[in-house]
């Protein structure tokens, strides 16, 4: 079927904006849905700066069915990039309500609503955290999904599990889990980047404030794993490349597929040290740092298999984490306050 007009929940956010960019620029039709709780609205005009398209945008809460039954009534959706939801780890710990509530009622109501107005195609933003504790890498889309340590990522887990029985009740449901690695980086514009809320919890954000002088120093999180310098690995993917994957998905979804799962990753494994190096060489600016204990949770080293998604989606990540440092720092220095 052809896909052409595509709800995009969780639209304004650091994912989803710079995915609404892609769907324009390939020639879809975007339309937004949001509540702003993590974004601002501002993002939509600077995607019309870039784009010079304006995209359909609704201050709506997924979870609040009777407005998000409205969008649904006016527009006519042939398919779904459900980027929306709570996405703080240790927050979760805290509020574990708020987000069990937040990711699966969201998530359920949608489905309700693409069952009741017959649409038949969604992507479901989920994450490398639902492997848990990996017994080999790379990690293969075959392996088993794990325990996570915290409640959001049981919310990934668990929405994984809601898509699969829906769409092995419901066949003509088209339904792909897409495992994000670490996604980073920014537009290259520096209009469009990563801007959490209070003290960052990910390394580039973290590195990016003691950039511009927001924090004193980093913190790395230990330096006795079994890697090649002791600190941990994860496989960083900007996320430019991961909103590409995005709409390599589509087109996959419009084949009809049924259900499918791709890992979103570079395959590469980068330790915090080497990236640190990577964004003093981008950038020019000196990070300075200190050695403290392991963080609860963490992992030594985790990247992804990415045959798959370059097989069947013909879609690899052209960027290297120069060019996501340089687009990281960027945005920082042109927001330090955030989006306005
Ligand atoms: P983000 O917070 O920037 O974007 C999420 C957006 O969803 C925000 O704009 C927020 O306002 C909106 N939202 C939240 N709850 C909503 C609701 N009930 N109704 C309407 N809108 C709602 O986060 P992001 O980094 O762009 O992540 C997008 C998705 O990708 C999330 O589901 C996240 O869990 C997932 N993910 C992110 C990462 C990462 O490192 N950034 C890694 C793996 C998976
Ligand atoms: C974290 C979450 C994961 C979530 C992902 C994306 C944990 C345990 N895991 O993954 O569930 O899906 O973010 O949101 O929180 N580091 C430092 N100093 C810092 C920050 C990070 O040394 O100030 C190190 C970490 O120990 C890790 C690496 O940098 O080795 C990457 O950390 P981070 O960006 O938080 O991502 P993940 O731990 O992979």
């Amino acid at each position: 079927m052809e896909i052409k007009r595509v709800l995009v929940t969780g639209g304004t956010g650091f994912i989803g904006s710079e995915t609404v960019i892609k769907l324009i620029e390939a020639g879809y039709d975007p339309v937004i849905v949001d509540n702003l709780s993590n974004s601002k609205d501002a993002v939509i005009g600077r995607i019309k700066t870039i784009t010079g398209v304006r995209p359909t945008f609704y201050k709506v809460d997924c979870c609040d069915e009777e407005a998000f039954r409205k969008v649904f009534e006016k527009e006519k959706f042939q398919a779904v990039i459900h980027f929306a939801g709570l996405k703080a780890v240790g927050e979760s710990v805290v509020k574990p309500i708020e987000y069990y509530s937040n990711n699966l009622e969201s998530t359920l109501v949608l489905l309700k609503l693409m069952k009741e107005f017959d649409v038949r195609n969604i992507v479901f933003s989920s994450s490398a955290t639902v492997y848990g504790v990996p017994k080999r890498v790379p990690l293969v889309e075959t392996d088993p999904v794990g325990s996570a340590t915290n409640p959001y990522g049981e919310t990934k887990i668990m929405i994984e599990r809601i898509l699969t029985d829906t769409q092995f009740a419901w066949k003509d449901l088209n339904v792909a889990l897409l495992r994000y690695f670490n996604p980073i980086g920014g537009h290259p514009s520096g209009l469009l980047g990563e801007d959490p809320n209070g003290i960052p919890n990910n390394l580039m954000p973290y590195i990016c404030q003691v950039a511009v002088g927001k924090r004193d120093h980093l913190r790395i999180w230990g330096d006795n794993y079994p890697t090649p310098d002791g600190t941990g690995v994860r496989d960083y993917i900007h996320v430019l490349d991961l909103a590409e994957g995005h709409v390599a998905t589509l087109k996959k979804l419009a084949t009809d597929p049924g259900l499918v799962i791709y890992n979103l990753g570079t395959g590469k494994g980068t330790s915090v040290l080497e990236m640190v190096h990577a964004f003093e060489k981008a950038t020019g600016v000196k990070i300075p740092y200190t050695i403290e204990a392991a963080r609860a949770g963490d992992v030594a080293t985790n990247y992804a298999a990415t045959d798959k998604a370059f097989n069947e989606l013909g879609w690899k990540a052209k960027y290297n984490i120069i060019d996501a440092c340089r687009d990281a720092y960027n945005f920082q220095k042109k927001n330090p306050n955030g989006i306005e």
